[in-house]
């Protein structure tokens, strides 16, 4: 324990990685990849630092397939990002929000790991300056590789088949949550912190810009069991269930009511959750039954830190990380944070 207390503000990312390969934790290949997502994420970094002066801020002009109007930067933190993983040999298969259907990465080398990610994360805050972020999460290649008999959509939004590369890509990438190997999101904000997990706790590093690198400064997180704050965007409660107005009701009421914070970056009110503790929610509704989350790239990777920080990742009736997705952007309704509070919500909504 004193060593690790030592080694926060000193250790780089590159330096924890090669002890969690010496640990068994990680192989070199897995060592290779988070190396290259820590990349990726400088740079995507630097460029939201500097958007507003760059010209970078603003509509792409285009839709991605859920859509959405792309903002230039989620289209530029995509390329980023992908090229990274491409670049580095070990990936196999990637998955991105902006992209209709996963790829097959033909640079691969070795290790031909599945990653899935939201290159930027509350893009709708960007031009404000306000919080952003990536979120990933890594799986192993699928050693199946037959579609029969499992429930994935083969169909491409136009109704065309998909072709055999692209179908194997999928059934890579339809895993559910508690498969995952590692998953992790970085947040720009007054720093740049990139906060992952390996399957071993949660661990949370500072970019220092001076040397250009991660540092830790978050010793094993843990959430806190319970906390009085709850994070919803409440203009949508129109459309919630009646147990979830009531509990609406049950967070104002008592001597001392929760706090309400929502920023409207997944990434930083889960950050803010993970360190200070209470509950964030985005619920269904009467018009989406799942609400507007993507399972595999925003619900799971949380939901997997959150457990690996000792707290919770629930749909209101189940465990996210139990969920086996049959559609690369399938989405799910997400209560995550403090195990109490996500109790508290389970019981209400039973
Ligand atoms: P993205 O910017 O990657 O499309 O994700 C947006 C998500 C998430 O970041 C955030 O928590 C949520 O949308 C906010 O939604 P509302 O604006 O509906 O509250
Ligand atoms: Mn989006
Ligand atoms: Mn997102
Ligand atoms: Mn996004």
């Amino acid at each position: 324990a004193v060593e690790q207390e030592n080694e926060v503000g000193t250790m780089t990312f590159t330096t924890w990685l090669l002890k969690q390969e010496m640990k068994g934790n990680v192989t070199n290949e897995m060592a290779v990849v988070l190396n290259s997502i820590a990349l990726a994420c400088k740079q995507i970094s630097s460029l939201v630092t500097r958007a507003g002066l760059q010209g970078m801020t603003g509509l792409a002009g285009e839709q991605n397939v859920q859509g959405e109007d792309q903002k230039k930067l989620d289209v530029i933190s995509n390329d980023i990002f992908s090229d990274c993983l491409k670049n580095c040999g070990r990936t196999g298969t990637i998955a991105s929000e902006e992209e209709e259907v996963p790829i097959a990465v033909e640079q691969t080398f070795s290790g031909d790991y599945v990653v899935c990610f939201d290159p930027l994360d509350g893009s709708s805050n960007i031009d404000a300056g306000i919080s952003v972020g990536s979120i990933f999460g890594i799986f192993e290649p699928n050693e199946e590789c037959n579609l029969e008999g499992k429930n994935i959509v083969t169909e491409s939004t136009d109704g065309d088949d998909l072709d055999i590369s692209q179908q194997e890509s999928l059934l890579h990438c339809c895993r559910p949550g508690k498969d995952l190997l590692s998953a992790g999101y970085v947040m720009y904000s007054s720093s740049t912190v990139l906060v992952l997990s390996v399957g071993d706790g949660v661990y949370g590093f500072t970019l220092d810009t001076l040397i250009g690198d991660f540092v830790l400064s978050h010793n094993n997180i843990k959430i806190p069991e319970s906390g009085k704050i709850y994070s919803f965007n409440e203009g949508n409660m129109k459309g919630w269930s009646d147990g979830l107005k009531n509990y609406m009701d049950f967070v104002k009421d008592g001597e001392k009511p929760y706090s309400s914070r929502y920023i409207g970056s997944l990434v930083g009110d889960f950050h803010r959750t993970m360190l200070y503790g209470g509950v964030y929610g985005y619920p269904g509704d009467v018009r989406n039954k799942n609400g507007k989350l993507r399972l595999l790239y925003e619900c799971a990777p949380m939901s997997f830190l959150a457990e690996q920080a000792g707290g919770k990742g629930s749909t209101g009736t189940c465990r996210v990380l139990d969920i086996v997705p049959d559609q690369v952007h399938q989405r799910c309704p997400l209560f995550i944070g403090s195990t109490k509070e996500v109790e508290i919500i389970e019981k209400f909504l039973s």
